[in-house]
């Protein structure tokens, strides 16, 4: 194996001091010291037995790799034979990795069971070895939403057509909040068609990429997956928006306060977050700034420290993903404020994603195709 050797030991503490988070180089193993974290969402990408060779080559190329944390996450399909095959006993033998590589799932439900058809619960990823969850990825929070939201479904039923239908059928029937009669009969009454109009085109062309999963969903995921001893990824990140309005560190607040709220903070140490600006994710986007990242990443840690105090806030991990790869990621990791990286297309080839987890070092390795 040809490979370069890391180049430096990224442990961490950090000290505080106006408002700006800093971090010092730390021995591994030290009190305080933070190990990195990569880890790659593999979104809706691979079929098992090519996620478990993507793992291979990954491993392949990060072979003795032991002081950052190597995170993995396929879909839901992917994960019993990605399980089988990360077992740390293999890994030792086979790369010289130590228990720093982490299964993970992209979403799970709140409930437990049921009858929640096509939903998988934490306790079902637990059961196969799953050991951190994402939760709150903002292709569920609002990408989705297009697809699954409520709001063009509305939309298409604010036609005075449908609304002149449903006065007939509440008509009919008794006890009928008379309010609710009288809001639909103002809707539908010839005069206000064309507001009809504004409001349905609003809801189908603005709402909709705001209609996914909302903050309160995503709390009581965080706290189902904690029950069952799953470390929680608690993904945040303004849109373009959002950021043009200036309201980014509103939105995060909103988010990650709600995101946390009623997570003890004994339990709080199993949470990780995750910076990913809607904006700069996917092809096409460009990441965020080193200076973007660097202040939103030491208002994430502030509001940790309001929060939960100093002590959490100075080890808690917080990643940055969007348009993560082998060229950004060393200047990314040197951010004092950021521990690690959630990395979409680039975990799917094993090359950049094994040059992620080296912080950009150059890799030689014998697979000259990869
Ligand atoms: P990209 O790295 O493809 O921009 O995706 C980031 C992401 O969404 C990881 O969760």
């Amino acid at each position: 194996m040809n490979t370069t050797p890391l180049a430096v030991s990224r442990n961490y503490f950090r000290h505080r001091a106006a408002n700006q988070w800093h971090k010092t180089p730390a021995e591994p193993g030290e009190p305080g010291a933070i190990r990195p974290f990569l880890a790659g969402n593999w979104k809706m990408n691979l079929v098992p037995r090519s996620g478990v060779a993507l793992a291979a080559r990954i491993f392949d190329i990060c072979k003795g790799v032991k002081d950052v944390d190597i995170g993995l996450a396929p879909p839901y399909t992917g994960l019993s034979a990605l399980a089988d095959y990360i077992k740390p006993d293999f890994l030792r033998s086979e790369y010289d990795l130590g228990r720093n590589v982490f299964l993970m799932a992209q979403d799970t439900f709140f409930e437990s069971k049921g009858a929640y058809t096509g939903e998988i619960s934490p306790e079902m990823l637990a059961a196969i070895g799953v050991d951190r969850v994402i939760i709150g990825h903002s292709d569920r929070r609002a990408n989705l939403g297009k697809f699954f939201g409520f709001s063009s479904s509305v939309a298409r039923r604010l036609t005075p057509d449908f609304l002149t239908h449903e006065l007939d059928a509440l008509r009919k029937r008794e006890g009928v909040d008379p309010q609710v009669f009288a809001a639909i009969e103002f809707m539908a009454a010839e005069q206000n068609h064309e507001i009809l109009a504004g409001l349905a085109k609003f809801l189908e062309e603005d709402l909709k990429e705001r209609a996914g999963e909302s903050d309160a969903v995503t709390q009581r995921k965080v706290h189902a997956s904690l029950a069952q001893g799953l470390q929680v990824i608690l993904c945040c990140g303004e849109n373009r928006e959002a950021r043009a309005l200036h309201e980014t560190f509103k939105l995060l607040d909103r988010q990650i306060r709600i995101g946390l709220e009623g997570v003890s903070p004994k339990t709080v140490n199993e949470m990780i977050i995750a910076y990913e600006p809607v904006w700069a994710i996917g092809s096409g986007a460009k990441a965020a700034g080193v200076e973007q990242i660097s202040e939103v990443h030491d208002f994430i840690r502030n509001l940790v420290m309001d929060l939960y105090g100093e002590e959490t806030a100075s080890v808690i991990r917080i990643l940055y993903g969007g348009n993560v790869n082998p060229e950004n990621i060393a200047d990314i990791m040197s951010i004092a404020g950021v521990d690690g990286a959630l990395v979409g297309g680039a975990s799917l080839k094993a090359h950049d994603f094994a040059q992620i987890i080296r912080f950009g070092c150059l890799i030689r390795d014998r697979h000259s195709d990869l």
